[in-house]
C-alpha cells in the first residue's frame, strides 16, 4: 500500500484522535492497555525511554512524570508531533519520523522502548523490530502492545436482530494482508499478523521474551468499565515484554 496513503490516512484521523486523548473518554486505553503497559514498565525512573508511533505523546508524559530520565516520541503524523509538543517538558521530545527507520539514532542509547498500537499501522514492522533492537543497550526492553491476532483477522461483532453482541467470527487468519476499519468517522487501514509471525519477528532480530499479556477487564476496574464487560469474551489486545539480551 502507498505509505502516502497511509500517512494521509492518520493525518485525517489525527484531529478526532487528539481531542479525545485530551478530553475524551478511551475505556480501552484506561481500562485495558495502560495497566498492562505499565505494570511492565516497572520503575522507569532514570530511565532513557523511545516511544514508536507516540501519537500526540501520552506514554512519554506518563514516563516523565513517572520520573523517566528523558522520552523521545516518534511519529509520522505531523499534527501528532504538534500536538505532542504544546505539552511538552524538558525531559521529553518529538520528532517527525517514520518508526520503519530510526536511522538518525545511535545504537544503543535506550533503556526502554514501546510501541502501543504501532505495528498494526506499519506495512514492514519487523523493520521496526530490527531498528529497536539496534538502537536499545544491552539488557533493555522493548514493550509491545499490538491489536491481538485474533481480533486483527476478524470482523467486528455479529449482533442479533437486536442489537446484542453475538460473537465475533475469526477468519482468513492466515492471510496476512491488509484489513479495512472505519474509525472516529474516517477510513483506515490496518496489518493483520499471525501469532507466529509476530512472535518469530521478535526472536529472529534477538530479542527474548519475557512476558506476554493478554489483557481483559480485571473484577477491580469492571465497575468503573462498564462497556468492557465484554473483552472477557473475545481478547482485542497482546502484550509483548521483550528483551536484548
Ligand atoms: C493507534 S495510534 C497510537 C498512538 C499512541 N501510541 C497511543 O497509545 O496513544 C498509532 C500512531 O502510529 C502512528 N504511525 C502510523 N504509521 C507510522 C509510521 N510508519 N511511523 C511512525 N508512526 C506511525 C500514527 O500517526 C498514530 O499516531
Amino acid at each position: 500500500m502507498d505509505p502516502d496513503e497511509l500517512r494521509q490516512q492518520w493525518f485525517d484521523l489525527s484531529g478526532p484522535w487528539i481531542e479525545e486523548a485530551r478530553i475524551g473518554r478511551n475505556p480501552t486505553r484506561t481500562g485495558l492497555l495502560d495497566p498492562a503497559m505499565l505494570s511492565l514498565c516497572g520503575n522507569v525512573s532514570g530511565l532513557r525511554v523511545l516511544d514508536c508511533g507516540c501519537g500526540e505523546g501520552r506514554l512519554c508524559r506518563i514516563m516523565v512524570e513517572r520520573g523517566a530520565g528523558f522520552a523521545l516520541g516518534v511519529d509520522s503524523c505531523p499534527p501528532m508531533i504538534e500536538a505532542a509538543r504544546e505539552l511538552q517538558t524538558n525531559r521529553d521530545e518529538y520528532r517527525v519520523a517514520d518508526a520503519q527507520d530510526l536511522s538518525f539514532l545511535r545504537p544503543s542509547t535506550f533503556d526502554l522502548a514501546l510501541s502501543c498500537l504501532n505495528h498494526c499501522d506499519l506495512p514492514e514492522y519487523e523493520a521496526n523490530i530490527r531498528e529497536v533492537f539496534r538502537v536499545l543497550r544491552p539488557g533493555g526492553r522493548f514493550l509491545v502492545a499490538n491489536l491481538h491476532p485474533m481480533r486483527s483477522a476478524s470482523g467486528m461483532w455479529q449482533r442479533d436482530e437486536s442489537g446484542v453482541k453475538q460473537h465475533v467470527i475469526v477468519d482468513d487468519y492466515f492471510d496476512e494482508t491488509e484489513r479495512q476499519w472505519r474509525m472516529m468517522g474516517v477510513d483506515f487501514t490496518n496489518f493483520h499478523r499471525s501469532l507466529e509471525s509476530q512472535v518469530n519477528a521478535f526472536l529472529g532480530v534477538g530479542f527474548r521474551l519475557e512476558r506476554l499479556m493478554e489483557p481483559t477487564i480485571t473484577t477491580d476496574l469492571a465497575e468503573a468499565y462498564p462497556e468492557l464487560a465484554d473483552e472477557r469474551r473475545v481478547p482485542n489486545f497482546i502484550v509483548y515484554a521483550w528483551l536484548k539480551p
